[in-house]
């Protein structure tokens, strides 16, 4: 085969569809309980919208961003996520002007050109939820509290929900200089990505995983130290309210996103059934990024929950069937009889059955050996007989039950051996 998959990306099979199914299907029903309402936007957007909100010296703008010029020469960018592009929609049409709050979710694929490994592709998709209007601290709670009631119905437990403040435009700059002087005279100690993070993006340092910058970074000041009041006060809230909804979760003052537009609140959520990466959802507020792109200053705040990680614990906890039976209708050789067989077929696909049938002339049996290979559930038999009675042979291949049944008949007895009815 000449073509095969980029590096990163992937196939999803109808064996595994299910799951993702069930997965958007269960993220629907809970978000939207919260009052979160659906949006779709665009794959491709202008590339500037990304490298302004996440921020030019982050490694998704710097390094993992899949950008290229159109045809007219315009620069544009496939998602590294979701959040710039839903702001995007939110100030463009005005949605500001609707009333308070203005709630969004998304499921949909992004592309980050990373190195690939176990959890980590170039498209992966997200389930998104970001809510314009609130500045409440309780909101920040709610997301957290969505996310856990959504992992929770899928059966994963055991989660670490961290949360951290990164302040705000008043009392970041000066954490940021606190933290600049501590690290000029350590810096060549830090490896290549810290020494440059360092001249442009020094609070990413704390980020770095190597275990030579995090020694070295021991008594790095930590911006808990420095919040002014009100990001203070917001910040207890935040906890309070987490208590309040019995959510149990640890500070770690060292969480500080890969992405700029964060103010105050930001979370994640880990896992320790994934490897090394464990990370499943985060999320935060982003106070600033509307007023950034020409809307009114409004606040807001939302999560992201990456899908293929989620899929991976499902997969090994969820035991979920696909939907529907499939019934296969089979037919003895002949004219008469296929007609009635594909007759038959259109009355059980009208009644959303799925239905699978010979198209091809071929023996009984060899369209019951078909049918079994195909994984059928039930199979009807169309013959003469049949057909003069009105009556149809059907046989569960799942538990060996047989009988004869009238066209409502077939209906009710398929609808109600649905696995999952
Ligand atoms: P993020 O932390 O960049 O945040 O991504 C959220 C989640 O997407 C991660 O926790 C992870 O589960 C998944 N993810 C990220 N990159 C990959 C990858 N290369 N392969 C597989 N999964 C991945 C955001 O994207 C923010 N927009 C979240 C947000 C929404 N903040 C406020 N609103």
């Amino acid at each position: 085969m000449k073509y095969s998959l980029l590096r990163g990306m992937q196939d999803i099979f109808p064996e595994t569809i299910h799951l993702w199914q069930y997965v958007e299907d269960c993220a629907k029903k809970t978000v939207e309980s919260f009052n979160f309402k659906e949006i779709r936007t665009p794959i491709v957007e202008n590339a500037e919208l990304f490298l302004r909100s996440i921020g030019e010296d982050t490694d998704i703008v710097e390094k993992e961003m899949y950008i290229f010029q159109d045809k007219k020469g315009r620069k544009v960018a496939l998602r590294p996520e979701g959040t710039a592009s839903v702001v995007r929609a939110y100030i463009q049409h005005s949605l500001f002007n609707n009333p308070a709050p203005q709630k969004f979710y998304y499921i949909g694929p992004m592309f980050r050109y990373e190195r690939p490994q176990k959890g980590r592709f170039r498209q992966f998709h997200q389930i998104g939820a970001e809510s314009f209007g609130i500045a409440s601290p309780v909101i920040d709670a709610e997301l957290i509290y969505m996310l856990k009631m959504f992992l929770e119905r899928l059966d994963i437990k055991n989660l670490n929900y961290e949360i951290n403040s990164l302040g705000c435009e008043k009392c970041r700059p000066e954490y940021r200089k606190v933290l600049f002087n501590f690290l000029a005279d350590k810096v060549t100690n830090l490896c290549n990505d810290c020494q440059r993070r360092f001249e442009k993006n020094p609070l990413r340092v704390l980020d770095c995983k190597l275990p030579a910058c995090k020694e070295s970074l021991k008594n790095i000041p930590l911006i808990l130290n420095f919040l002014c009041n009100d990001c203070k006060n917001h910040f207890l809230s935040l906890q309070n309210e987490l208590d309040e909804m019995k959510i149990s979760y640890a500070i770690n003052p060292r969480i500080v996103r890969g992405l700029d537009y964060y103010t105050r609140t930001v979370f994640e959520v880990t896992t320790t059934m994934l490897g090394a990466q464990n990370a499943i959802a985060a999320g935060g507020r982003y106070d600033t990024l509307v007023a950034l792109f020409g809307g009114p200053s409004t606040p807001a705040a939302g999560f992201a929950i990456g899908m293929e990680r989620l899929i991976e614990i499902c997969a090994n906890s969820l035991s979920i069937k696909p939907e529907k039976n499939l019934v296969y209708v089979a037919y003895i050789n002949g004219q008469v009889e296929e007609k009635e067989a594909r007759k038959l077929v259109r009355f059980l696909r009208n009644k959303e059955i799925s239905v699978e049938t010979s198209y091809e002339e071929a023996s009984l049996k060899s369209q019951l050996r078909k049918a079994d290979r195909l994984g059928a559930d039930i199979v009807i038999i169309v013959g003469e007989d049949e057909i003069k009675k009105s009556l149809y042979k059907w046989k569960n291949m799942k538990n060996g039950l047989q009988g004869e049944a009238s066209l409502d008949e077939l209906v009710d007895l398929i609808r109600k051996s649905n696995v999952n009815n």
